[in-house]
C-alpha cells in the first residue's frame, strides 16, 4: 500500500484566482493534484517513526488524522511550531536526524496532513446496522427494493453493492435526483437529508455483500482538487457561488463557511441542498449538471480544500504579536528589531510575497538554532495561537488587513 503511494509522482501547480483581490491572491491557492503525495515525505523524513496516520505508523507523538482538520495552513504551521521542542527533544533522544525541508517538500506535507481530515471513519458492524434503519426511515425503501425487499418506483439497488465508494453513490444519486425529486413530490415523500455519517453508514448498508471492504474505499480515491477547481467553472457552480468574492450571488458564497468535513458529510451536504439548487438552475436557465468518472470527487475535495487557505491576516495584529512573541529580539524587519537572527525585510518583497509554505519551512528548518539561541538567552518558546501565523506573515510581508 505504502509502496504504491510512494510511486505516484506528480506536481503541485499554482492555480492562481484571475480576479481575486490582492490580499487573497497573496495567500496563493494552490492546490494539490494529489493530496496523497506528502505521504511519501512523511514517510522518507522519519514523521511515520512517531505519528500515525489512519493507524498506520508509530506511537511516540499523536496520531495526526484528524490534526489537519478545521485547521488552516498557517494555523498547522502555527501547531508544528508549538510542539517543536518537544519533538526536537524526542528526536534528539531517539537518535532520529532533524529532517528539513524545501519549499515544495513542505507544501505536500502541509497538504497531506489537513487532507488526513477529509477521509471517514471505516463504518463499523453497528454503523451498518443504522445503514439498514436509514434506508427505511429516509425513505430509500419505499421506492427501491434491496435483496428482494421494498418499493418498485425506482430501480432495484441489489446489484449496486460494488460501488462501497460513498462518493460514487452520491455521484448517482445526484444524477438522478431530478427524476427522484419529482416522483417524491408525487408520492409525498419529503427530501430525504443526511446529517453526520449518515450517508456513510446508508452506504455501508448497501454494500452489504462485499462486508468487511477489502480495502480502504474513501481512501483509494482521494480526488484531485485543482481539477475540481476547473470543474468547479466548467460546470457553472461559479455562476450561482462565489469563491474569495468571486462568481455569483444567488447561491451563498461558500468560502464564508469552512467545508473541511469528511467526504461524506460534504457530498450529504450537496445532497441536502440539492432540491433548492435544482429549483435556482431551472430559474436559471442552468443545465442541471451531470457528473462522471471521478468528477464527483474532484469537486468535493476541492470545497475540502477552500478551508486550507487563510482569510487576509491583520498586519496590526501582526506588528503587536512581532514584539509580544520575542521575534524582534533577534531579528530586524524595515528598520526595527535585533540583529541575532537574519533580517526579515527581504520577505516585504511585493511581487514574490511571503507565503504561508515559505515561512512554514523557513520557520520548522532554523527551529533547532533558534532554540538553541533562546535556551542560551534563557528566553522561553513563544506558543503561537489560533490567527498568529496568520496575522505575523501579515506583517512580515507588509500586506493584509490593517485593523
Ligand atoms: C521522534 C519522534 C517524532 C518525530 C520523528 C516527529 N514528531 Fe511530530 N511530534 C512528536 C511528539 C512527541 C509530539 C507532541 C509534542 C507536544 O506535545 O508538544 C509531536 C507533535 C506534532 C504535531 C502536533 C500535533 C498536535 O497535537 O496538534 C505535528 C503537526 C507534528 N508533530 C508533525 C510532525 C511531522 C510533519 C514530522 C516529520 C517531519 C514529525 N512530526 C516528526 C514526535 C515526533
Ligand atoms: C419517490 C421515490 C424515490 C425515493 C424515495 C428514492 N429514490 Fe432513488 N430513484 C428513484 C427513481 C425513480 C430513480 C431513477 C431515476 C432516473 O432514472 O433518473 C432513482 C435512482 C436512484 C439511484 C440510481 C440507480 C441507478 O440504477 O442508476 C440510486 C443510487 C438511488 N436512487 C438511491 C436512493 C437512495 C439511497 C434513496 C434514499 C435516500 C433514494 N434513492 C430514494 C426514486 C426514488
Ligand atoms: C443556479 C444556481 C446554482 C448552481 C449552478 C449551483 N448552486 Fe449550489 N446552491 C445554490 C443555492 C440557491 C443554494 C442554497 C440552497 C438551499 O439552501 O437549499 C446552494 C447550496 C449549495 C451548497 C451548500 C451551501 C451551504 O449552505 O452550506 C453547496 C456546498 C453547493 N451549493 C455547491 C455547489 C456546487 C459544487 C455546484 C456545481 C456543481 C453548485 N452548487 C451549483 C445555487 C446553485
Ligand atoms: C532567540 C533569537 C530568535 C527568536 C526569539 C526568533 N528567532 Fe527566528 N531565527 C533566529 C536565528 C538565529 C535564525 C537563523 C537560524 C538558522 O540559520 O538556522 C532564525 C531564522 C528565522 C527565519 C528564517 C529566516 C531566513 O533567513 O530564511 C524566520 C522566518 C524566522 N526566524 C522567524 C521567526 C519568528 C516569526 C519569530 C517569532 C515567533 C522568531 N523567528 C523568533 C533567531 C530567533
Amino acid at each position: 500500500m505504502l509502496k504504491r503511494k510512494l510511486l505516484i509522482v506528480g506536481l503541485f501547480i499554482l492555480l492562481a484566482f484571475p480576479t481575486i483581490p490582492r490580499s487573497i491572491l497573496a495567500q496563493e491557492i494552490t492546490l494539490p493534484e494529489n493530496p496523497l503525495m506528502g505521504r511519501m515525505l512523511f514517510y522518507q523524513k522519519g514523521c511515520l517513526g512517531c505519528h500515525s496516520v489512519r493507524g498506520e505508523g508509530g506511537n511516540v507523538g499523536p496520531d495526526l488524522s484528524n490534526k489537519g482538520h478545521n485547521r488552516s495552513v498557517t494555523q498547522m504551521v502555527g501547531t508544528m511550531w508549538n510542539h517543536f521542542p518537544k519533538m526536537y527533544q524526542k528526536m534528539s533522544q531517539e537518535g532520529i536526524p532533524f529532517p528539513r525541508f524545501t519549499t515544495e517538500e513542505m507544501a505536500e506535507l502541509l497538504a497531506y496532513i489537513y487532507f488526513a481530515g477529509y477521509f471517514d471513519k471505516p463504518a463499523t458492524t453497528a454503523d451498518r446496522l443504522k445503514g439498514m434503519t436509514l434506508f427505511s426511515e429516509k425513505g430509500c425503501k419505499k421506492c427501491h427494493s434491496l435483496d428482494g425487499a421494498g418499493g418498485d418506483v425506482g430501480p432495484d439497488l441489489t446489484a449496486w453493492d460494488r460501488f462501497a465508494s460513498p462518493v460514487l453513490w452520491a455521484q448517482l444519486m445526484w444524477n438522478h435526483g431530478s427524476t427522484m425529486r419529482d416522483k417524491m413530490i408525487t408520492k409525498n415523500i419529503p427530501w430525504p437529508k443526511f446529517e453526520g455519517n449518515e450517508m456513510r453508514d446508508l452506504v455501508a448498508y448497501i454494500y452489504r455483500a462485499n462486508w468487511p471492504p477489502k480495502q480502504d474505499v474513501s481512501y483509494s480515491l482521494p480526488g484531485n482538487p485543482a481539477e475540481g477547481k476547473r470543474l468547479f467553472n466548467e460546470k457553472k457552480c461559479v455562476q450561482c457561488h462565489s469563491i474569495f468574492g468571486t462568481g455569483g450571488k444567488i447561491g451563498p458564497s461558500l468560502t464564508d463557511k469552512r467545508y473541511d468535513r469528511t467526504v461524506t458529510q460534504l457530498i450529504g451536504i450537496m445532497w441536502n441542498h440539492a432540491p433548492g439548487m435544482f429549483e435556482k438552475m431551472e430559474l436559471a436557465g442552468i443545465q442541471r449538471p451531470q457528473f462522471s468518472g471521478g468528477e464527483m470527487s474532484d469537486i468535493v475535495s476541492f470545497l475540502f480544500f477552500l478551508g486550507y487557505f487563510d482569510r487576509p491576516g491583520s498586519a496590526d495584529n501582526g506588528r503587536r504579536l512581532f514584539f509580544v512573541k520575542k521575534c524582534a529580539l533577534c531579528h530586524g524587519l524595515r528598520g526595527e528589531g535585533g540583529k541575532l537572527g537574519p533580517n526579515l525585510t527581504k520577505y516585504s518583497n511585493i511581487e514574490q510575497p511571503l507565503q504561508p509554505v515559505h515561512i512554514a519551512q523557513a520557520m520548522w528548518n532554523h527551529a533547532p538554532l533558534m532554540a538553541e539561541i533562546m535556551k542560551a538567552r534563557n528566553i522561553a518558546w513563544p506558543r503561537l495561537e489560533e490567527n498568529d501565523v496568520n496575522d505575523l506573515m501579515a506583517f512580515i510581508r507588509g500586506t493584509g488587513s490593517n485593523n
